[in-house]
């Protein structure tokens, strides 16, 4: 006989697998009103939430204590007691921008390995559509020895938070749900609804909620390619790309996209799970790639730039000193990766200059190790021919242009990547 769902919310015990950026303020949520156990490999990450700290900065050491039903802990063990567990392990992409599976195949061993009769697990992570029921139920079935819609069921419910927005949080955010049978939906989405204020729309199946979460980032992606493409174009004609921006922006229907760097693990890699999908069935998917190609090759745009400018300005090239100004992959969030702020660093270091980084967010640690990038503890004064604002922290905007033109010589040129500054307070804008 198959078995059910939990019937009631009441008997519910959450394990939540990843408390990383979507992980950590989801355990807060449900650790609030229901028996919840974060699970995480990195045992420095159980350390410092234990001592009340999130490096992540997504939740505060009050919110944190406000979640009296939750316990972290690195121990497999600790998971046993869980009948509902929600998966939010990275899924990153490999060197040749294909999918890698790691994390979430050893996530589902582990829930394979304390799975029992009537639990569900939920997926979180950002993956390609199937990939749930393709790739991560089979291990659980194999671990666990019990069978998918029959033993135990399965949800996927994509995350949409946007770390450093504090104005759209988790329960402020419509979530989509989905069930593998259509008990397991129900269930899934009442679980949801007793966090999410915004509510939830549930999705037929699986596979359309994991499609509908890959394309919310594939359209950012295309979006911005699109205004990057526009950006190369009009720095050809001399023309600013802001201004063009702002004047059609008057329309009611031209949307408000910015030209820039496309970083982070989300619009950067995921729409990467949708084409290498799309490739695998015989689909190959141009518009996507080529998007994905001009948002790559924005670092190198952005470097060369700089120096066509440092050219024109009669600034020696090789051998000039320039300051970087932000490394994190977006504003006002310490997260470092897949900044594509390196390739401005790495571009520019090709022509033979001596570039130095100054984030106030990001970690210094984590830029050695990631990156070989020592940031400068301080905004030097008087130093470099050139400056980059790569990243539009609020502190270099409260620093305001002619402040952190300082940190130059009398005749060094300002670049700003992120239209943060007036045109006449730089020398260009991307
Ligand atoms: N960060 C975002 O803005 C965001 C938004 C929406 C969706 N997503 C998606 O959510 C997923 C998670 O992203 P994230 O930013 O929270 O990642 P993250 O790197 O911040 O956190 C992942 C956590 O999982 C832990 N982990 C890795 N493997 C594990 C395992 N086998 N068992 C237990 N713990 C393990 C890591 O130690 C880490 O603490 C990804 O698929 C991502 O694409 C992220």
């Amino acid at each position: 006989m198959s078995a059910a769902v939990p019937g009631s919310l009441d008997a519910v015990h959450i394990g939540i697998i990843g408390l990383g950026y979507v992980g950590l303020p989801l355990a807060v949520e449900f650790g609030r009103q229901l028996p919840t156990l974060g699970f995480d490999t990195n045992r420095a990450r159980i350390a410092e939430l234990a001592a009340g700290r999130d490096h992540t900065l997504e939740v505060d050491a009050n919110e944190l204590a406000s979640a009296v039903h939750l316990r972290c802990s690195g121990e497999l063990d600790s998971l046993r007691d869980c009948n509902v567990y929600i998966v939010t392990v990275p899924t990153p992409i490999d060197a040749f921008k294909r999918p890698d599976f790691a994390p979430l195949l050893n996530a589902s061993r582990s829930v394979g390995l304390t799975l029992a009769r009537g639990d569900v697990v939920i997926f979180e992570s950002t993956v390609y559509p199937g990939a749930t029921e393709e790739v991560c139920i089979p291990v659980i079935e194999r671990e666990s020895g019990l069978t998918y819609n029959v033993d135990f069921f399965a949800g996927y419910s994509p995350e949409r938070i946007n770390p450093g927005d504090k104005a759209h949080r988790l329960p402020d955010i419509v979530k989509v749900t989905s069930g593998s049978t259509p008990a397991a939906a129900d269930f899934v989405d009442a679980l949801y609804r007793r966090i999410i204020r915004a509510g939830t729309h549930k999705a037929s199946s699986i596979r359309v909620a994991e499609a509908a979460k890959v394309i919310e980032n594939t359209q950012r992606d295309l979006n911005i390619a699109l205004i990057n493409e526009l950006a190369q174009i009009f720095s050809r004609l001399g023309i600013d790309t802001l201004e063009v921006l702002e004047a059609a922006g008057t329309k009611w229907n031209f949307l408000p996209f910015r030209p820039g760097l496309v970083g982070g693990h989300c619009i950067g890699v995921d729409p990467y799970y949708l084409t290498h999908k799309a490739q695998e069935i015989g689909y190959h998917p141009d518009v996507i790639l080529a998007g994905r190609r001009i948002n790559d090759g924005m670092g190198a745009h952005v470097a060369q730039r700089v120096v066509r400018l440092m050219t024109r300005h009669r600034i020696h090239v090789v051998d000039a000193r320039v300051l970087v100004l932000g490394l994190t992959f977006k504003e006002n969030c310490p997260d470092l990766r897949n900044t594509r702020v390196v390739d401005v660093i790495d571009e520019l270091r090709g022509f033979g200059m001596q570039v130095d980084v100054y984030d106030p967010w990001g970690d210094a640690q984590q830029a050695r190790e990631e990156y070989a990038i020592e940031l400068l503890p301080a905004l030097p004064q008087g130093r470099y021919d050139a400056i980059v604002l790569a990243v539009a922290h609020r502190e270099f905007a409260q620093l305001g242009a002619a402040a952190l033109r300082a940190a130059g010589k009398p005749d060094a040129v300002l670049f700003d990547v992120k239209n943060l500054f007036p045109r006449d307070q730089v020398d260009e804008r991307l």
